[in-house]
């Protein structure tokens, strides 16, 4: 029987509970196509800070690397909220995204058939359905880049700096390019070079990459144009490249899209099968331990572990197609709606596990 070796980072906040259902869905659809996983259960966020002082202890990363592929739930809180920037819980997890040097940063946002009455969107926008990739530049940047306070004329000041080389957009940039490839061959990149240096060199290093793949039909699009055309005409999309903190904020609008926060998956790579798998959504500590929290994101993100880390394609389609069935009858708060059986956190998962097996 194959062994996979996972590390698995709980978090704080509902990341535990979700991460759990995660678990017992992998476990699950392990029995039925003949594969076990090994967990590693590690320290990261707030819940490190609390054990060890750190938000990401030598010790996590060197069990990252001992792995395969790393789980990891949500971290933050407000508990930690006042600590200094580099000591609280999300430093751990740039921090670990930066270790593992996870620059691709996949971020799938689409629509589920039956959730399509989620959606803020109205039908006649969002049309036959929605399926966007937007591929994430995770370990550049404004998060990376140089940051500091200083006086300004006497006056207190600080500063945060968006910096790119081109090795980096080009990586993405494949990253990206390869991606389009597999789907409708139509890639976005995003930017906003009216005003940014670093958006230039974007556009014209995406335009260099773009030679090697003549038959992905390219368009440039402005950050903020972007923001309004994925509520106005979100279909135009296939897939979506751009940097680090222009992902982070059109990820969130995307899933938005798709009826919940809770409902949107992420992979980070590396560039090889190695990758950590995340929802993009937070701790979210204001409904933690109340068993009300959308585990589907999280259940997600661990069958697009299945397909990239261990190729395992018809296992992560099981997965899929369950939480697709699942919707049909069973919802979380979240995304309640009458005539559904209002379900808890653990009840979700164990209707995505039987699901996935049948
Ligand atoms: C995300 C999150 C993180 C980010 C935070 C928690 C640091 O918002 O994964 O989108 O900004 O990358
Ligand atoms: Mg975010």
């Amino acid at each position: 029987m194959k062994n996979y070796n996972i590390a698995v980072l709980k978090g704080d906040g509902i990341g535990p509970e979700i991460v759990d259902e995660a678990i017992k869905v992998l476990d699950r659809v392990g029995e039925k196509f003949d594969f076990k996983f090994n967990y590693d259960f590690r320290l990261m966020g707030g819940c490190a800070i609390d054990a060890t002082g750190s938000p990401l202890p030598q010790e996590t990363i060197d069990a990252c690397k001992n792995s395969e592929s790393v789980l990891l739930g949500a971290v933050g809180g407000w508990k930690w909220d006042t600590l200094p920037g580099n000591q609280r819980p999300e430093a751990g997890l740039l921090g670990i995204r930066n270790a593992l040097g996870l620059y691709a940063n996949l971020r799938p946002a689409k629509i589920f058939e039956p959730l399509k009455e989620a959606s803020p969107i109205k039908d006649e926008i969002i049309g036959d359905g929605l399926d966007i990739m937007i591929v994430r530049e995770l370990t550049g940047g404004i998060y990376f880049g140089q940051r500091g306070r200083k006086e300004d004329n006497g006056i207190p000041a600080a500063y945060d700096t968006e910096m790119y080389n081109v090795k980096e957009i080009e990586r993405i940039a494949r990253v990206a390019f390869d991606m389009a490839m597999k789907r409708q061959k139509r890639l976005t990149s995003v930017d906003k070079a009216n005003v940014l240096e670093s958006s230039r060199l974007w556009r014209e290093t995406i335009i260099n990459v773009s030679k090697d793949y003549p038959e992905v039909e390219l368009n440039h699009m402005y950050v903020d144009n972007c923001a309004m055309q994925l509520v106005r005409n979100p279909s135009q999309f296939d897939v979506i490249v751009t940097s680090n903190i222009f992902g982070d904020i059109l990820s969130d609008e995307a899933s938005m899209i798709s009826g919940s926060i809770g409902m949107l998956a992420s992979a980070s790579l590396a560039g090889s099968t190695f990758g950590l798998y995340e929802p993009i959504h937070g701790s979210a500590p204001d409904i933690a331990g109340q068993s009300i929290a959308n585990p589907l994101a999280t259940i997600l993100s661990v069958a697009m572990m299945l397909r990239y880390t261990f190729a395992e394609k018809e296992a992560a389609e099981a997965i899929e197609n369950a939480v697709d069935e699942a919707l049909k009858t069973a919802r979380t708060p979240d995304i309640y709606k009458e005539g559904f059986k209002k379900v808890s956190t653990s009840e979700m998962g164990d209707l995505v596990a039987e699901l996935a097996v049948k």
